[in-house]
């Protein structure tokens, strides 16, 4: 049996396992298993090793992020570019390697949104947690400036600074935070949406509701949206990629 699993807290409304189960139902993968392993504290990482010797590959969310780098004993670029891992991979000889699927899932989901004459163009990225370092990483990657928007960040701008000026010239948006997310779909980054127009891009990390408020605020005003689906099966099936290559 392959084993595959999450390490995260708390682990109530995670993507990965029923996306897997279904996977391996689906594409009739047999002798595979996924599990969610909710551990309180980081320390529990060694001994879920200990315990699962047949655990080939772990996805890592919240709050383990970055706590789970000390642990680990080789990282891929993405890692070490995002400074976050969320795929483990563990390896014949038992050592660990880490990984930034979120960082590949976003860079391929954005490069489908953009046209083919995407350079120059500016992006705001509003938020600043770890999804934001993933999205910061393939800006870097394709080469388009940002500017981090912070509600308490003191050195980068506040949304309050977010004037007609700097949004029509950062014409690629993404939300990073978590506003929109369902149950709280009324909710949206604090921006003047009047200032948004056809030839802007709106990328929501969020991917539930499908159009989440802020995408239709940039729609109202002609321009074209995407939420944070693909990247999430595209991160996914990355993290696929990795356990199995
Ligand atoms: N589609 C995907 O594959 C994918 C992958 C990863 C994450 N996500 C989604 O991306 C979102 C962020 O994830 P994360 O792990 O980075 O979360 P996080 O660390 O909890 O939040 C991200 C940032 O959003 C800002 N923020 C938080 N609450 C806010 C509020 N009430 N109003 C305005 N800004 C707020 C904060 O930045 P400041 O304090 O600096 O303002 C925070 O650092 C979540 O909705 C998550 O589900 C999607």
């Amino acid at each position: 049996m392959k084993r595959f699993g999450l390490i995260g807290f708390p682990l109530t409304h995670s993507f990965s396992k029923k996306y897997f189960s279904s996977k391996f139902e689906k594409e009739n993968i047999k002798d595979c298993a996924y599990e969610n392993y909710e551990i309180p504290g980081i320390e529990q990482f060694t001994s879920i090793l200990k315990n699962n010797p047949e655990l080939i590959g772990l996805n890592v969310t919240i709050p383990y992020k970055q706590q789970v780098l000390p642990f680990l004993d080789i990282l891929d670029v993405s890692a070490e570019f995002v400074g976050a891992v969320n795929v483990i991979k563990v390896g014949s000889d038992k050592k660990l390697k880490g990984y930034n699927s979120d960082y590949y899932g976003f860079l391929e989901s954005l490069k489908r949104m953009l046209p083919e004459n995407y350079n120059g163009i500016k992006a705001l990225i509003l938020g600043t947690g770890g999804a934001a370092k993933a999205v910061e990483g393939a800006l870097k990657t394709l080469k388009i400036q940002y500017q981090y928007v912070s509600r308490q960040k003191t050195d980068i701008l506040s949304y309050d600074q977010l004037s007609k000026e700097i949004i029509e010239d950062h014409k690629l948006i993404i939300n990073t935070s978590p506003l929109g997310m369902f149950p709280k779909i009324d909710t949206c980054p604090d921006i003047n949406y009047t200032f948004i127009g056809k030839g802007h891009f709106l990328f929501d990390l969020v991917y539930n509701p499908e159009i989440t408020l802020f995408m239709q605020k940039g729609m109202n005003q002609r321009a074209t949206v995407k939420n944070g689906l693909e990247m999430l099966h595209l991160q996914a099936e990355e993290a696929w990629k990795i356990w199995n290559s």
